[in-house]
């Protein structure tokens, strides 16, 4: 511990279970000193176990869509008024695509349902900045992140439609990124995660395969749910205050590796 987080205050979305990438965020960024409200959509705060983390993070759980900017002014109105001032980090930790829970194949999609996922996994990051902005809920300096995968990059099988929402997504932070910059010194950045086995993740078939590749391919190995968190503490910190409009890789070095010794191996032509 390092009290990296001491004095700021913030919002965490996205905790489902204690598998979730923001369950490990919520959890280091308490331990850090932060305070913040947690956020999910009605349905989640129904089947999910987020009440034991606010338990344990000592906050509250607001209840709020993505998709609804009524929900986004509910949930800035009633996130400052419980940590008593405007807002230091923000984290977007939210993705859904019906056709992926439907396995529906890429080349069989239903569109109106990729506009919900759309919607779902990259407008709702529009629509958080937005209404944060119209409301001027963000401090000077703020960090704000959200989480991505490399499939807005790299064509990845069974990732669907989910790629073309990464790829807005990581468009937004950009756009953004500008606007906020400019106006309050916010910073807004993506983070590209590592394959990660929770609920959204387990949703795509062949994760497994893809993590098991992506350990083989990585000189570091797979980055953890609990390192993705100690990353993404370090963006909310005073630490990285110019870093901005930036799609970061927290990946082991699978990014930027084309073959690796050990897929060579794996296809029998290793040393
Ligand atoms: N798991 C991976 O392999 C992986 C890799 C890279 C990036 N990511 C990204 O990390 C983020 C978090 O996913 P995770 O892997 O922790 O899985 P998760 O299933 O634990 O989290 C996804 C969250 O999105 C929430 N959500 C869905 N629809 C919503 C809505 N309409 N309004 C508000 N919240 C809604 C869910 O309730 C859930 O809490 C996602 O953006 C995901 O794409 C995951």
């Amino acid at each position: 511990m390092y009290n990296l987080l001491k004095g700021k205050v913030g919002i965490i979305s996205g905790a489902l279970d204690e598998n979730s990438i923001a369950w490990k965020i919520a959890e280091t960024a308490h331990e850090e000193g932060a305070k913040f409200v947690l956020t999910n959509a009605p349905v989640a705060l129904r089947m999910g176990t987020i009440q034991q983390l606010a338990d344990k993070c000592n906050t509250i759980v607001i209840p709020a869509d993505a998709t609804s900017i009524e929900d986004w002014e509910n949930l800035y109105e009633k996130a400052t008024e419980h940590l008593g001032g405007k807002l230091d980090f923000a984290l977007h930790s939210i993705g859904m695509s019906p056709n992926i829970r439907k396995k529906k194949e890429y080349n069989n999609l239903n569109h109106a349902w990729s506009l919900k996922a759309i919607d779902i996994s990259a407008l709702s990051f529009h629509k958080m900045l937005q209404v944060a902005e119209k409301m001027d809920v963000l401090n000077d300096e703020a960090s704000i992140v959200a989480l991505t995968y490399i499939a807005a990059q790299r064509t990845v099988p069974h990732y669907g439609d989910m790629a073309e929402a990464k790829a807005v997504l990581e468009s937004i932070a950009r756009s953004y990124g500008y606007r906020l910059g400019k106006s309050k010194k916010v910073r807004v950045n993506t983070v590209s995660q590592s394959p990660t086995a929770t609920t959204a993740g387990l949703g795509v078939s062949g994760l497994d395969v893809f993590m098991d590749y992506a350990e083989k391919m990585s000189p570091l190995g797979n980055a953890s749910a609990q390192e993705c968190a100690d990353y993404v503490v370090s963006l909310f910190s005073d630490f990285t205050k110019k870093v901005t409009m930036q799609n970061l890789y927290h990946d082991g070095g699978f990014s930027n590796m084309a073959i690796s010794e050990e897929i060579m191996e794996a296809f029998g032509k290793g040393k």
